[in-house]
């Protein structure tokens, strides 16, 4: 018998912590996994990722059907109505349905799931609402929550000024939301806003938005995302805000200083980044602390400091992103049983689902020049994709940035309406360690989005078909 009650402790069953339990369960061992939410599969599933695609998909059909968009297919729509209520429930009953999903996956792999907020008692041992259990190992997986704006007070309830979690779950279409941050999450919520109707100003730090991303990406979306109505003010500050009634007022500086103007909204999204969630999670009582920007440092085999206890996902640095936290799950899953658990940091894809999404892996072509590749660049408008043309939907390009030498791949980059599938043929042919050759000489089939892929691959050495 073992002297612990458990093999394995996952804290947090977002999809980092959710993936690990499973993953160690089906090595064998005895598992289980605390929530402090009602239900699994953390933000990614309650408030994240799910819940944002459902509003995007039900906003941009909306979209489509209230302006005509149908008409020049020959499809004549008359009388399309937002009944704001109805897809609110569509979302949730799409989140029920995936966070039931996981209980069922639970149940099947014998994960005990442990209901409340834990914390260390001691490296072994962990409170969770008034249990204590304890584990030979313990993954902390609790992932990330919203980083406030001092001076900008969140209440989700009041529906004024909010975060994301709020901004999905708005009881009417605001008149006007300013977005407090020109990431990812004000540019995918602005846009279903602004899809139901709302002038949306999103005010951002930087003088350009998307922070991250390929330089001639970010000029691209800015220059979409005006031609679809957002204001964007870049290099500016908002320093304060207050509210009246169901009115916001912000006041805005220029970011590197200079006059102060005022900006009233009756919605205003706080979306200036996430932190790490270990508050309240004992880290103190194991001497475990974190580093600068709040996050756990950990090892290549997810091992913090602290005998027996690794952590993984949005708590640990890197990309806070879903699939990141999934595969650190499987991998550190995989070191626990014995085995070697790998996960490319090098290689992991990034998206935006706006409409056109933007998606990235790899190194943007400033980030190769600044490590000392000399490159070479192969790009393709989505102009000049049949499929594309054809469907009517030509916004953005496929910029491929190779080695000059090595032609080996170093990043893709793409804007399209399906640049998040696109860019799943690029992450596995970098993957691989692939040239642009490669890309080039493989076959695509026709027609499709994807040979965009294949034409900017031919453009690295100058001789695309199309254009
Ligand atoms: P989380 O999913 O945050 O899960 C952590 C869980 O731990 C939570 O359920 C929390 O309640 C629980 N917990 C925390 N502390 C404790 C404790 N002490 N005791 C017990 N339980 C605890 N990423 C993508 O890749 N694609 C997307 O499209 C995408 N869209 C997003 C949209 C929004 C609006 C937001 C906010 C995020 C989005 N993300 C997206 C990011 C993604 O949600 C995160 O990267 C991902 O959820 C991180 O997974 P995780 O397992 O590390 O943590
Ligand atoms: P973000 O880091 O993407 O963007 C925050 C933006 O706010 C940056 O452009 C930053 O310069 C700006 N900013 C910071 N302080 C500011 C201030 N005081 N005033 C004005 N602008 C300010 O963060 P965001 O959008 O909150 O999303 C958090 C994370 O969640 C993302 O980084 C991503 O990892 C994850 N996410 C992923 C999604 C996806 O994969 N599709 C969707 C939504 C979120």
């Amino acid at each position: 018998m073992s002297e612990f009650d458990y093999d394995l402790l996952v804290i947090g069953s977002g999809p980092g912590g959710y993936v690990a339990a499973i993953r160690a369960a089906q090595h064998g061992l005895k598992t289980a996994c605390a929530e402090s939410r009602e239900t699994l599969g953390g933000t990614c599933l309650n408030v994240g990722c799910i819940p944002s695609k459902a509003m995007l998909h039900a906003s941009e059909i909306f979209e489509q059907a209230h302006e005509g968009a149908f008409e020049k297919f020959g499809v004549k729509l008359t009388g399309a109505k937002l009944d704001l209520k109805q897809m609110l429930a569509e979302k949730e009953k799409a989140v029920g349905e995936l966070t039931g999903g996981i209980e069922f996956l639970f149940k099947k792999n014998k994960v005990t799931w442990l209901k409340g907020h834990a914390s260390f008692e001691d490296a072994h041992t962990v409170k969770i609402g008034d249990e204590t259990v304890t584990a030979k190992h313990i993954v902390i997986a609790t992932g990330s929550s919203v980083t406030p704006l001092p001076g900008v007070e969140i209440d989700n309830a009041k529906g004024v000024i909010v975060d994301s979690t709020g901004g999905l779950a708005l009881k009417a279409v605001p008149k006007t939301m300013v977005v407090i941050g020109g990431g990812v999450i004000g540019l995918e919520l602005g846009s279903v806003w602004r899809r139901l109707g709302a002038e949306v100003i999103v005010v951002e730090f930087l003088d350009q938005i998307l922070p991250g991303m390929d330089g001639e990406v970010r000029k691209e979306a800015a220059k979409l995302f005006k031609k679809q109505g957002f204001d964007i003010r870049t290099g500016t500050k908002v320093t304060g805000a207050t509210v009246k009634g169901k009115q916001a007022t912000l006041t805005l500086e220029p970011a590197k200083g200079g006059d102060e103007e005022t900006l009233a909204a009756d919605c205003v999204l706080v979306s200036i980044g996430r932190k790490p969630n270990t508050e309240g999670l004992g880290l103190d009582t194991i001497g475990l602390e974190t580093n600068e920007r709040g996050q756990i440092e950990i090892d290549d085999q997810f091992r913090t400091k602290i005998d027996g206890v690794r952590a993984i996902g949005d708590v640990v640095p890197g990309l806070m992103l879903a699939h990141k936290a999934e595969d650190e799950g499987l991998a550190v899953a995989d070191w626990l049983a014995g085995h070697a658990g790998i996960v490319n940091h090098a290689v992991i894809p990034s998206v935006v689902y706006t409409m056109p999404e933007i998606a990235a892996v790899g190194l943007t072509e400033e980030e190769a020049r600044d490590k000392g590749h000399e490159v070479r660049i192969g790009k393709f408008p989505m102009m000049a994709n049949s499929r594309a043309k054809t469907n009517r939907d030509t916004d953005g390009f496929v910029k491929i940035v190779a080695d000059a030498e090595s032609d080996r791949v170093l990043g893709v980059h793409i804007v399209a309406s399906l640049a998040g599938t696109m860019i799943a043929q690029a992450a596995q042919a970098m993957e691989f360690g692939a040239t642009s050759e490669d890309i080039a000489y493989t076959c695509h089939a026709h027609p499709t989005h994807n040979e965009a892929v294949k034409e900017a691959a031919m453009a690295v050495t100058g001789k695309p078909i199309h254009i």
